[in-house]
């Protein structure tokens, strides 16, 4: 399109930019399943050399864990990096960073585009962080994409090491049911992410990340699908007993938590929860998203 034409769109649009989308969507990753041994060991921190490039790696750990207090520009909720890709980004089944580095550049049928790692990573900061992406040059930028180059050192390019994202947990044949996951929420979580999944703080800081309201992912993040914060679930929590739950279980505790409301999808269409849902919804998983649990439209956002 040539630049002419471009600012006529643009004054057509009446001259208002909504703020850019880095990446359409989180859609899910085809992944080995987790009975596939990971036996793919990241360097050690006592491995990282002592110069400009060691330097900009320890910058990208320090984003990546404290991503809230360090660029707090750029992050609209609670969260860290680190509270969704465990252990640093080094953890197996936890979308580790070594897993995820190789693979990128990536073609997406989804937003069918070829998306770049930088891309990849405003994803998860405009719905995981539910916040602004920093532009692909940034200082920010360079220091995750470092950490995570650092992290992948000697793994295959283009080949997919397993261990990486959050192996598929498969559909309970009875499904999901709210009700049984508000039990075992109750019963396994509450004691660290509170009963009205508010997390836990120290001053200003959560030392326990919130599982819904304004503080944490937005609608428009991977972890609002229940498939997704199942397979999460399923291989990461209670934290310190991973795989202790049911796939029955996760996928109910999934299902109670996306039921509860979260901030808005940033793509919101004409602010109707219903076309978004049918442009981004419909086919993304199995989410709750636009739909009516107990009479109550899901998906209305925390607003603010
Ligand atoms: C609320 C949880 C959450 C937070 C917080 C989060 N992510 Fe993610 N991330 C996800 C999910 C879900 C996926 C998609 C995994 C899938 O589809 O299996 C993902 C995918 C990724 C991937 C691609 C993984 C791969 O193997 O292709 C990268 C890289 C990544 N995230 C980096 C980050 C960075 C950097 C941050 C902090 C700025 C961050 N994430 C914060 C949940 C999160
Ligand atoms: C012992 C405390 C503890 C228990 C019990 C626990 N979690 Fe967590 N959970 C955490 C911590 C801490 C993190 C962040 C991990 C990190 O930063 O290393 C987390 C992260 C998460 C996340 C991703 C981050 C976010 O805020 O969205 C989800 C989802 C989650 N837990 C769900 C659950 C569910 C469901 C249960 C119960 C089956 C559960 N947790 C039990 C401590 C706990």
């Amino acid at each position: 399109m040539n630049r002419l034409l471009l600012t006529t769109l643009t004054l057509f649009m009446g001259g208002v930019q909504a703020a850019p989308i880095a990446m359409e969507d989180q859609s899910q990753l085809k992944v080995a399943p987790a009975s596939t041994p990971a036996s793919f060991k990241p360097p050690a921190e006592s491995e990282l050399p002592d110069n400009a490039f060691g330097k900009m790696v320890r910058d990208g750990y320090a984003l990546f864990v404290d991503t809230k207090r360090l660029a707090p520009e750029y992050v609209g909720n609670g969260l860290n990096c680190s509270n969704c890709h465990l252990d640093q980004g080094r953890l197996a089944h936890s979308a580790p960073l070594w897993g995820a580095y190789p693979m990128y550049p990536a073609y997406r049928k989804k937003n069918d585009k070829v998306n770049t790692f930088a891309e990849r990573i405003q994803g998860c900061f405009q719905f995981s962080m539910n916040g602004k992406p920093p532009a692909a040059d940034s200082p920010e930028m360079t220091a995750l994409s470092v950490y995570a180059y650092w992290l992948a050192s000697k793994a295959p390019i283009g080949v997919e090491t397993p261990g990486r994202g959050y192996p598929e947990v498969d559909k309970p044949a009875q499904g999901y049911d709210i009700k049984r996951g508000a039990q075992v929420y109750q019963q396994q979580c509450a004691i660290c992410h509170g009963d009205s999944g508010q997390g836990q703080k120290v001053a200003k800081d959560y030392v326990m990340p919130p599982l819904w309201g304004k503080d944490s992912y937005n609608w428009g993040a991977g972890m609002h699908r229940i498939n997704t914060a199942a397979s999460f679930i399923k291989h990461n929590m209670p934290l310190g007993k991973p795989g202790t739950l049911t796939d029955q279980q996760a996928w109910d505790v999934a299902a109670f938590i996306n039921a509860h409301e979260r901030p808005q999808d940033p793509r919101l269409v004409e602010g109707s929860v219903e076309k978004t849902r049918l442009k981004f919804h419909a086919n993304d998983g199995v989410n709750l998203y636009g739909q009516k649990v107990d009479g109550v439209l899901i998906g209305q956002g925390t607003g603010g």
